[in-house]
């Protein structure tokens, strides 16, 4: 696991169920508020991630693609909520801000596939990650924190996946 600077990850994934168990140790640690990117190409795994994000942060609710109806929702029986967005077919950032991710954030987590496509209306601070095909089953991911609070997350999610500080 190379370690590029504190504030950042380089993983790597050899199977869906892999990117799945990353996903888990990921999702137990989300609180309200938080704003996860996910970038990377078509088939990347980020639908992938996010499966195993919802079932680590407590939702027995089941992830699906999200690029018809933009945005999903996730619950947990504590009643706290997981937002997925999917940005591939906005149109705008207009179209983003209707979405009203700032109203998500005061009442769950929010995810967010294709964020490069809606960057105006993101929060400064939030963990990006950027997943990359390498080969048939194998997939690179690199995490990024921005600000205090991604910092620490990403630092405890390098302790709880590689069990480094
Ligand atoms: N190591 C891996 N991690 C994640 N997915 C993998 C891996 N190896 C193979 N796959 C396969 O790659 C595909 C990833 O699809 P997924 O829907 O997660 O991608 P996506 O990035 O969300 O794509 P889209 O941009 O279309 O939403 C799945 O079919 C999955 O089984
Ligand atoms: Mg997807």
């Amino acid at each position: 696991m190379p370690i590029l600077d504190s504030n950042t990850l380089e993983s790597f994934s050899r199977s869906p169920e892999q990117t799945r168990r990353l996903g888990m140790r990921l999702g137990a640690l989300l609180l309200s508020g938080d704003v996860i990117c996910l970038q990377g190409n078509l088939g990347s795994g980020k639908t992938t991630l996010v499966q195993g994000m919802a079932q680590g942060w407590g939702s027995l609710d089941s992830v699906t693609s999200p690029t018809f109806v933009l945005v999903n929702e996730y619950r947990r029986p504590d009643g706290k909520r997981m937002f997925h967005l999917d940005a591939y077919r906005l149109e705008s950032a207009s179209e983003a801000e209707e979405l009203d991710p700032e109203t998500m954030l005061t009442e769950g987590s929010l995810v967010i596939e294709w964020p490069e496509r809606v960057e105006g209306i993101l929060p400064d601070e939030r963990l990006w990650v950027s997943l990359a095909y390498v080969g048939e089953e194998h997939r690179d991911l690199v995490f990024s924190a921005k600000g205090a609070r991604f910092e620490t997350l990403l630092a405890t999610f390098r302790q709880a996946a590689y069990g480094v500080e």
